[in-house]
């Protein structure tokens, strides 16, 4: 069944959610690193950093270009897959707003391609790539609000409180 995908907000930890697929805010090696991604990696286990190094062997040898997602298995996480994606980093004078929609857009489409119903992200951008909250929050509610998916139901999962009121105005706001 092909729609707009339902939208819930939860205040927690990626790591810990019974989803079908988790999206990784990774950075171009997809090869771990801090912030979300390390607690990813951490509680997937060696076997995810493997199936990262078997994606660099092959689809993607130069790294992951910013916007682009891609699968792998998730090691001991309750997930399936942990779709990797890349986050623009913030600046001021040029608008890399697209690059954050198609995060999103890219992460559904390969999560489409695995057959995943249910589909976690996080934040994108927003810790060490110093993306503002609240434009996270604008971009990433209304590029899933707007896509045409199978997924059936994508999760929000904040950090922390504040993170969590701001997805949550933004999200009266837009009507979503
Ligand atoms: N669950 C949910 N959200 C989390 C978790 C967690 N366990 N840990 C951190 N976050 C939140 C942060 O609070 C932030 O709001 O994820 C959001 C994204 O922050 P980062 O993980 O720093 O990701 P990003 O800003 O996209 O920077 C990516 O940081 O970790 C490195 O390898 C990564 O180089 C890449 C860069």
């Amino acid at each position: 069944m092909v729609g707009m995908p339902g939208i819930t907000l939860v205040l927690g930890d990626l790591t810990t959610q019974d989803v079908d697929a988790i999206v990784n805010a990774a950075n171009h090696t997809i090869l771990g690193g801090g912030g979300v991604d390390g607690a990813i990696h951490r509680a997937a286990g060696p076997k995810l950093l493997e199936a990262c190094r078997r994606v660099r062997k092959t689809t993607f040898r130069e790294g992951l270009p910013t916007g682009e997602a891609v699968a792998t298995t998730a090691g001991d996480l309750p997930a399936r897959w942990v779709i990797h994606t890349v986050g623009p980093t913030w600046a001021k004078t040029i608008d890399k707003s697209d690059l954050l929609a198609s995060c999103h857009t890219r992460s559904l489409a390969v999560a489409d391609e695995v057959g995943a119903r249910t589909v976690a992200f996080p934040a994108i951008s927003t810790g060490a790539y110093r993306w503002p909250m609240d434009d996270a929050a604008r971009i990433a509610l209304a590029t899933v609000a707007a896509a045409t998916t199978e997924v059936a139901e994508v999760r929000f999962v904040l950090r922390d409180q504040k993170a969590y009121d701001v997805f949550a105005a933004e999200r009266e706001r837009q009507g979503v």
